[in-house]
């Protein structure tokens, strides 16, 4: 594209679904790593961002996707659990995205927290695709790792793509009682209308080439004017977590979603009695591709920009809240600031 990509934000892409149904898995499987294996129980139990960078989308999508045709960096992944008591967690995740993926499994179809999270990516009018996950599991699968839909397709016989199809149709059908127009990604075009779904397997990679161009295609056709933010402007973000970490003290887990935020930046963040005002000691950024809950090996920098996860080391951050907006001061009013980060509690 012509335009400074520097100019453009991440889109922030919540991955919303049933309990079970692959969210962690499918991010890994894109990222390459084992966060899975370090979970208790396998339930995702905090929000976690994963930075995907355009380039590394581009060579898991091959063919499908030409970095040329895109001027975003890339995706901001959000990870959200899909144990029913964390309703919490999803909405805060679902209300920070730009875009959503909804995984089902194909088997198990719409289940409770699928209809939760349906609700509250209608709610607040993101746009979304339905990742039909698991299809490796119907049975007499024949898996091609790692390949686009179309060509995983073809290669099954008659018996088991009819299979799938059945599956397909009937969580087309369950999204259409919801009053969501769906259709197989590659029948419609227009997903502000039409909500796309795309199978895939978490497992074997399967359509994962296919959900990573559907998700770059969404951001660049329809957020692209949102995106178009002033990077250099006061960093505005979201408290994912609040959290020790050995050598640092109690530091916050932070979607920063606007603007930046600069290692010597006054902040204000929401804190469980009154707005906390801080200064920041150390920003700590997850190397690229990894995962903030895991990863324990930060980097410091000097400042961060719109759309990443940040981890911010400051005083006096006991109070903070999971939720509770964080604001950078620099050269505005504080008592503006403060004002701001009240009127969001
Ligand atoms: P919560 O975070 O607890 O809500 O679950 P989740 O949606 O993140 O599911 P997770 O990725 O932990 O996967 C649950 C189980 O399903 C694990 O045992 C995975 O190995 C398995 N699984 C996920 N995706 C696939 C897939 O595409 N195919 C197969 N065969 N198994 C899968
Ligand atoms: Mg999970």
């Amino acid at each position: 594209g012509a335009r400074n990509s520097t100019s453009l934000r991440t889109p922030i892409v919540a991955v919303l679904g049933h309990v079970d149904h692959g969210k962690t898995s499918l991010l890994d499987k894109i990222r390459g790593s084992a966060v899975i294996e370090g979970e208790a129980g396998a339930i995702t139990q905090h929000i976690g961002a994963t930075a995907v960078p355009l380039d590394v989308i581009s060579s898991i999508a091959g063919d499908l996707v030409d970095p040329d045709d895109f001027d975003l960096p890339g995706l901001l992944f959000i990870d959200t659990p899909g144990h029913h008591s964390f309703t919490t967690l999803r909405s805060r995740g679902g209300a920070l995205a730009d875009i959503a993926i909804l995984v089902v499994d194909v088997n198990d179809g719409f289940q409770p927290q699928t209809l939760e999270a349906l609700d509250i990516l209608k709610r607040s009018e993101t746009p979304f695709i339905v990742a039909a996950n698991k299809i490796d599991t119907v049975p007499g699968w024949n898996a091609t790792e790692d390949s686009p839909i179309n060509a995983t397709y073809e290669a099954q016989t008659d018996r088991v793509s009819s299979r799938l199809d059945e599956s397909l149709y009937e969580i087309i059908g369950n999204l259409s009682d919801e009053g969501f127009s769906a259709d197989l990604y590659w029948r419609g075009q227009n997903f502000q209308r039409n909500v796309g779904v795309v199978p895939v397997s978490a497992m074997t990679g399967e359509g994962v080439p296919d959900l990573l161009t559907v998700m770059m295609g969404l951001s660049q056709r329809y957020m692209k004017e949102e995106m178009e933010i002033d990077v250099t402007g006061p960093g505005v973000g979201t408290v994912l977590e609040v959290k020790e970490e050995k050598g640092f003290g109690t530091t916050i887990d932070t979607v920063l979603y606007d603007g930046t935020i600069r290692a010597d930046d006054q902040l204000v963040v929401g804190g469980m009695n009154e707005p906390i005002v801080t200064d920041v000691r150390a920003l700590l950024q997850p190397r690229p591709l990894a995962e903030i809950r895991t990863e324990s090996r930060f980097e410091k920098v000097d400042e961060i920009s719109a759309a990443s996860g940040i981890k911010i080391a400051a005083p006096e951050l006991e109070d903070a809240m999971a939720g509770a907006p964080v604001r950078v001061v620099r050269n505005r009013d504080l008592d503006e600031v403060i004002q701001e980060v009240e009127a969001e509690l």
